[in-house]
């Protein structure tokens, strides 16, 4: 068995923060986010791994080399342009030699593999999609299901008077090598909106799979902000890597606390981070290596990108920061925002 990772889509409403890097390499609690995906691909016993990238696709290399660091072999595959989702999978085809296990490079779960390679055997079906509950399905692939868990109907992002039950594609799927055949070659295609509406018309052996337990696209800034949110709560399969310091405080090497630093939430420090004396951190925060956060600063549920340097009394809430960036003294950053890589903002704005 394989695996087969989509990661080439340009991640535009998680800008600015993909403007540089691939939505898929964005760092959740200071790790790669694709690497939340490969711990579980290697423990459902899957070692080859397929990239199909577009979008900086040179840089997935440069940082996650060739899969032997987490025990896995990966096979990098370059679309000149995107092909879309289902274009993605045509261009891997011929490493589709076996049944695949197919991701979108961006969602954060704890949906278990083996359970969903289980169910697509038992039905002996040529695709089989993992399925979740979610309040908003406007958002995502739509799928009506008859009672013995076949698909009946996929209706990507519908409108609300399209929405028939809140039961969505989870974003990771087992196919067959056999269904790379109903994809037109070297033109933009669509899983969603071509080869799943194609099989339910052809009545191939299409089947679902529910999966229970957390479940996060991170395809906004807002739901980025939240996944990190999520592990230091704890909601999530996933515990921040590091050291723990104090009750919540998870730090890596090298990093300098200064006096009277205040920690009231949980959080992570990057390595090489430094807090300044009397700095208060609360709610749940993120801190990047190399970080430097200034003297009496206040940060609340705040993620804060590698390189950042906070100026001394500046105040920041349930914002993301991007990396490198300049935040001069007695700034405040209020909810919600998004403050681009290499920013600099001057001392006493307000944003
Ligand atoms: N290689 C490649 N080429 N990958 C692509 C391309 C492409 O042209 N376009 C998108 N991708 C990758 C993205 O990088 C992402 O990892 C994944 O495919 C899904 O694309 P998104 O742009 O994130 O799609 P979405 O979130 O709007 O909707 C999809 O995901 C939902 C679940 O998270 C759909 O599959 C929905 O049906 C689904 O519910
Ligand atoms: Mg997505």
């Amino acid at each position: 068995m394989k695996a087969l990772i989509l990661i080439g889509g340009l991640g535009t409403r998680l800008r600015p923060f993909t403007l540089d890097v691939p939505k898929s390499l964005l760092p959740i609690v200071n790790r790669p986010f694709l690497e939340y995906q490969l711990d579980p691909i290697r423990k459902a016993g899957i070692r080859e791994v397929i990239l199909c990238t577009a979008y900086r696709a040179s840089l997935f290399k440069h940082t996650l080399g060739d899969g032997r660091r987490f025990g896995l072999k990966f096979h990098y595959i370059r679309e000149e342009k995107p092909l879309g989702t289902g274009g993605a999978v045509k261009n891997a085809e011929k490493w589709i030699t076996e049944t695949t296990v197919v991701f979108n490079g961006d969602v954060l779960s704890g949906l278990n593999l083996k359970e969903l390679i289980r169910t697509h055997q038992k039905n002996k079906a040529e695709a089989t999609i993992a399925l979740t509950r979610v309040k908003d399905p406007t958002l995502y692939g739509l799928v009506e299901t008859s009672p013995d868990g076949k698909i009946s109907r996929f209706l990507e992002k519908p409108s609300w008077d399209e929405v028939t039950t809140n039961t969505i594609n989870a974003g990771t799927y087992v196919f067959e090598p056999s269904l790379t055949r109903l994809i037109p070659p070297g033109i933009p295609y669509s899983l969603e909106r071509g080869l799943f509406p194609q099989l339910l018309s052809n009545g191939r052996r299409f089947h679902s799979h529910v999966a229970h337990g957390y479940w996060m696209d991170m395809g906004t800034v807002e739901k980025y902000l939240q996944a990190h949110l999520d592990i230091l709560e704890g909601r999530t399969p996933f515990s921040p890597a590091g050291k723990r310091i104090r009750k919540s405080v998870w730090v890596s090497p090298s990093v300098r606390i200064g006096k009277e630093a205040e920690f009231e939430g949980k959080t992570v420090l990057g390595t090489g981070a430094q807090i300044g004396d009397f700095a208060k951190l609360s709610g749940n925060v993120v801190v990047g290596p190399r970080c430097r956060i200034g003297k009496g600063a206040q940060i609340e549920n705040c993620v804060i990108l590698a390189g950042t340097h906070i100026g001394d009394g500046a105040r920041l809430q349930q914002c993301v920061v991007g990396s490198d960036c300049l935040i001069e003294p007695h700034v405040f950053i209020g909810p919600g925002r998004a403050v681009g890589d290499r920013s600099i903002i001057k001392k006493h704005s307000t944003l």
